[in-house]
This record gives structure tokens, C-alpha cells and sequence, in this order.
């Protein structure tokens, strides 16, 4: 490929962006298409983030996507928000368009399409969702959206549970309980609720370095589905559990494709090639 002047650049912001498989798939999809576009990853520490912001706009940037820790940070550098971005109160990307940053959440639509691409039906049903993070928040929204009765969510320090619950009576029109992250792991015995709950969503950073999440899986004779955010090349030790107990689960390959497509489609105004995108994963 030749870069020329004519190119537009796209960046993925985080701290740390070593890890990230944003630059191989968004760069694959742009090659494909022919578009005159380059995306790098910058470490960005967050104390530099209003700086990295506003030098999008000074050197003429398309836009970014934002990872962890700047979804939240971002949303007060940004001239307008649009719509999931504002009810999430974070923004995972950034389009400038004519030097104003517009924020945008695509982790929701992203979330959306994995459920349907896998065949999960959960309007009606009752789902456990694990960590009240951003990523817990865009879930929580497509629950909402797929119209579940009702979310649990137990979070390892109460008061960002304590915060998610704040918000979700703000945000969303679905019933949002708390249980207890310790009754959850160590007194299952004392949770009536386990029996209703269909699906489990792991949208803690649980899994990332390999770790077990030790689920109480006698407990949950009523569970269909098992849905892990985080991501392996081999699967991540969430579905593999699901997988030996025959329990139907996919992890977040398909919502990082997903919502980067959705940012894709936003900067670039082509829709993406997706099998481009999953084959660059995928190698
Ligand atoms: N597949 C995708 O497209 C996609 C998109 C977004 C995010 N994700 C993944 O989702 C996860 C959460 O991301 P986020 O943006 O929500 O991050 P975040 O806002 O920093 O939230 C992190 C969450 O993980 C919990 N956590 C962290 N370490 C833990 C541990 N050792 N034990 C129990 N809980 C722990 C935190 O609980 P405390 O409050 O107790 O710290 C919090 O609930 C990450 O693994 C990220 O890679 C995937």
C-alpha cells in the first residue's frame, strides 16, 4: 500500500494499546475497501488524554476509538454526544467532524449484533451480569433494549455497584437488583434468585490474565447461555467451563468485530467487510 498525503488518520487511544487487536482488523478492512485511511494505536496516559484529544482535531485526525481507562474521561472533551454515548456517560469513539468531536458508544450495537449473530433470545428472561464497568453499562443498555425482565449485577467492590445501580434507575426501564459478590461465589446456598437466572454475562476483566471465575454452577439448573466480554484465541476459561457443562456461550470476539465495525461504518461512511474483519481476528 502507498500512503500518501491524501491519506486521513484514525487512532485507537488507550493505556496500555499493546494488546489490542483494533489496528489489525480496522487496517485489513480499509486495505480491502481501498480507502485512504491509516489506523495506530497510542498510549495515551490519562493525565495526556485532553492533550491526545485535542490534538485529533489540530492535526486533522477522522476520529478515534477510545479503550480503557478513557471511555469515561472522555465524554468531558467532547462538543457533542450522541445518543448511547450520552445514557452510558462514556464514549468508545470519536469523529471529527469538521475540527468538533461528536462522541459515540458503539459497545451497545456492538453487544446487540453478537446476541443475534449467536442465536441468544433473551427478551423475557432473567440475566446475571458480572462487573458494573463501562462495559457492564453498554450490556446493560442492550438488555434493556431486548427487553429482559430483569438484570442482577454483582460487582466485586460495592461502591461501583452501589454506582451502577444509580445510574441504571436513571438510564434504563428494566428492574436492576444487586446480589452480593461474596454470596454470589461462597454462599450460593443462600440465593434463591439463582434458579430464574438464564444467562450469565461476564463483563468484569475477570479471564484476561486466564483466571477461573468459580461460578456456582449447581445452583444454576435454569442457565442457557454463558457470555464472556473477554476474549482468547482458544476461548477464555469462562466458556470453556461452559462449553464441558453444555451450556451454550460465546466470548467477546464477536462484539469487538462488531462494535468496530459500527466505528468503521461512522469514520469512514462505507459499511465494513466483516468476513476481512473476523479473518484478521481469526489469523
Ligand atoms: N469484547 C469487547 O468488545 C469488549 C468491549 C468492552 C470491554 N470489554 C472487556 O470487558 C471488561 C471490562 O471492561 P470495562 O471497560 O468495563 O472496564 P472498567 O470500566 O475498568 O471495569 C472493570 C470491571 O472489572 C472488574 N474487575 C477488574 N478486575 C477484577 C478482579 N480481579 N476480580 C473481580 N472483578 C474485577 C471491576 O470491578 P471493581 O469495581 O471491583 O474494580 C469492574 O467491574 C474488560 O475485560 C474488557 O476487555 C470487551
Amino acid at each position: 500500500m502507498r500512503i500518501t498525503s491524501e491519506f486521513s488518520l484514525l487512532a485507537l487511544l488507550g493505556h496500555p494499546v499493546q494488546h489490542s487487536l483494533s489496528p489489525l482488523f480496522q487496517n485489513a478492512a480499509l486495505q480491502k475497501l481501498g480507502l485512504p485511511y491509516v489506523y495506530l494505536a497510542f498510549d495515551v496516559a490519562p493525565d495526556d488524554l485532553k492533550d491526545a484529544l485535542y490534538g485529533l482535531k489540530a492535526l486533522g485526525f477522522r476520529g478515534a476509538n477510545l479503550t480503557v481507562p478513557h471511555k469515561e474521561l472522555a465524554v468531558n472533551f467532547m462538543d457533542s454526544l450522541h445518543e448511547h454515548a450520552a445514557l452510558l456517560e462514556a464514549v468508545n469513539t470519536v469523529v471529527n467532524e469538521n475540527g468538533k468531536l461528536v462522541g459515540y458508544n458503539t459497545d451497545v450495537i456492538g453487544f446487540m449484533k453478537a446476541l443475534h449473530k449467536n442465536g441468544a433470545q433473551l427478551e423475557g428472561r432473567e440475566v446475571l451480569l458480572l462487573g458494573a464497568g463501562g462495559a457492564a453499562r453498554a450490556v446493560a443498555c442492550a438488555l434493556n433494549e431486548v427487553k429482559v425482565t430483569r438484570i442482577w449485577v454483582a460487582n466485586r467492590s460495592w461502591e461501583r455497584a452501589r454506582l451502577f445501580l444509580e445510574w441504571s434507575r436513571k438510564a434504563l426501564t428494566c428492574p436492576v437488583e444487586s446480589l452480593s459478590w461474596t454470596s454470589l461465589f461462597e454462599q450460593p446456598d443462600k440465593e434463591p434468585t439463582f434458579r430464574e437466572i438464564y444467562a450469565i454475562i461476564n463483563a468484569t476483566a475477570l479471564g484476561l490474565k486466564g483466571e477461573e471465575i468459580p461460578l456456582p454452577w449447581g445452583y444454576l439448573s435454569g442457565l442457557h447461555w454463558v457470555i464472556d466480554l473477554v476474549y482468547g484465541k482458544k476461548g477464555t476459561p469462562l466458556v470453556k467451563k461452559a462449553e464441558e457443562k453444555n451450556i451454550r456461550n460465546f466470548d467477546g470476539r464477536d462484539m469487538l468485530i462488531f462494535q468496530g465495525a459500527e466505528s468503521f461504518r461512522l469514520f469512514t461512511g462505507h459499511q465494513a467487510p466483516l468476513d476481512v474483519m473476523f479473518g484478521a481476528l481469526e489469523s
